[in-house]
């Protein structure tokens, strides 16, 4: 009888989590409210914290053990690119913020993509995938890059091939999703699901709004900013960020690049020119250098450039500051990952081309 009533409890807790309404389950159930307290100042002690227009990451979710295995050697397996050099951690390297800190990523033949890669971090927050949302998930984002001739330069075929002539991959798939035929849709599937578990609880700020406080009253002063200042309009959410497609150079129009079309090139619509998919700013301090166009490597110029193209505002230097040290408060617990041991290829795997 008392297991069941854990049960029960331990199930409840796993839905709030989910929900992001932990603070408010926790403030209920009497365990902790701390409040802001003295450390907050006055300027923030309206605040409430469970009602914030950005919500902690869920720190548990529930997974498919067998399949996030097979996704993540994957994910970190270079034979399924043309070069057998090439992997999706080449340029979402889980050891920077699952990006690669170039202004575009190198590709097959050292070639330089056109846009700087986004984080692999979170993603799953994200409405849709790309810069410009032309993949509407993680699934079928992970198809794009095996076949792109500047990234991995794989084709579909010679990639399920590969696999297909490594025995212990054809079981682990055959164990996973019951099928002696590898396919397309079951890589993308399996990269996607491991993708689900990049995700980064526990930033100083997620704790303090489930009602802990290690936070400083700076960064509370650069959250109030952040949110007084309109910033929070398009960076909300799980992700802050993620969660609308928005015209870069709002305000003003942004001229350091006019050549990246963004939405536009999915929709054809005038008005989707210039248009991206809001960046998550979870562990933004890690993903230098930023915008599509990696037009800066300072984040207290990404945060006056958005002040001066999308708010029509300039920020005093100690303004830029505080929101800076808010930012940074959004870095959470980086996954952690045991490095896979691949199988080794056999006689029927296709050699590696780096033409
Ligand atoms: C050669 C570098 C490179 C490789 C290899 C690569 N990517 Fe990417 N990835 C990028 C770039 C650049 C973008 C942004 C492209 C765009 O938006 O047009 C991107 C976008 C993404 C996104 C969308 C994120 C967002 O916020 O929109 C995800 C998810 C992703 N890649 C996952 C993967 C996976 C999974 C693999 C392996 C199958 C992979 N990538 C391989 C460079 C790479
Ligand atoms: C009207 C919507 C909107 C507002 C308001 C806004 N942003 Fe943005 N933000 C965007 C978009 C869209 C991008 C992506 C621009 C691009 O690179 O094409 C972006 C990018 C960023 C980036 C770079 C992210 C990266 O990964 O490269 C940072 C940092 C940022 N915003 C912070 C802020 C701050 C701080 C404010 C308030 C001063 C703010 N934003 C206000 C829409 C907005």
């Amino acid at each position: 009888m008392k297991l069941m009533k854990f049960t029960a409890i331990s199930c409840l807790l796993a839905f709030a989590v989910i929900n992001g309404a932990m603070p408010a389950f926790i403030i209920a159930g009497g365990l902790i409210d701390m409040g802001y307290g003295s450390r907050g100042g006055s300027m923030v002690s309206g605040l409430k914290r469970s009602e914030e227009p950005i919500q902690p990451i869920p720190v548990s979710f529930d997974y498919d053990r067998a399949k996030i295995e097979l996704g993540k050697n994957l994910f970190f397996e270079p034979r399924l690119s043309k070069s057998g050099w090439i992997t999706c951690n080449s340029c979402h390297n889980l050891s920077t913020g699952g990006a690669d800190n170039l202004p575009s990523s190198i590709g097959h033949k050292w070639l330089f993509g056109p846009i700087n890669s986004p984080t692999v971090l979170n993603a799953k927050f994200n409405l849709a995938q790309f810069w410009d949302g032309r993949a509407k998930d993680l699934k079928e984002q992970a198809k794009g890059p095996i076949a792109n001739p500047m990234e991995m330069a794989s084709n579909h075929e010679l990639a399920v091939g590969v696999l297909q002539s490594i025995p212990e991959y054809v079981q682990w798939f055959k164990e996973v999703y019951k099928d002696e035929k590898i396919t397309i849709d079951n890589v993308s599937d399996a990269i996607a699901a491991f993708e689900e578990t990049l995700t980064t609880p526990n930033s100083i700020f997620d704790l303090w709004l489930r009602g802990y406080d290690r936070i400083s009253p700076t960064e509370v002063e650069g959250y109030v900013l952040f949110k007084d200042k309109g910033c929070i309009n398009c960076h909300n959410g799980f992700g802050a960020g993620g969660n609308s497609f928005q015209k870069f150079g709002i305000v003003k129009p942004y001229d350091k690049d006019t050549q990246t079309l963004g939405r536009y090139n999915v929709t054809k619509n005038e008005k989707d020119k210039y248009v991206f998919k809001v960046p998550l700013l979870r562990n933004i301090e890690l993903t230098a250098p930023y915008f599509h166009d990696a037009s800066t490597w300072s984040l207290s110029e990404a945060v006056n450039i958005m002040a001066e193209y999308q708010l029509g505002i300039t920020l005093t230097a100690d303004e830029t500051n505080k929101i800076v040290a808010f930012l940074r408060t959004l870095t959470g617990d980086q996954p952690e990952i045991i490095f896979p041991i691949l199988p080794p290829s056999t006689a029927n795997t296709q050699k590696p081309d780096r033409n």
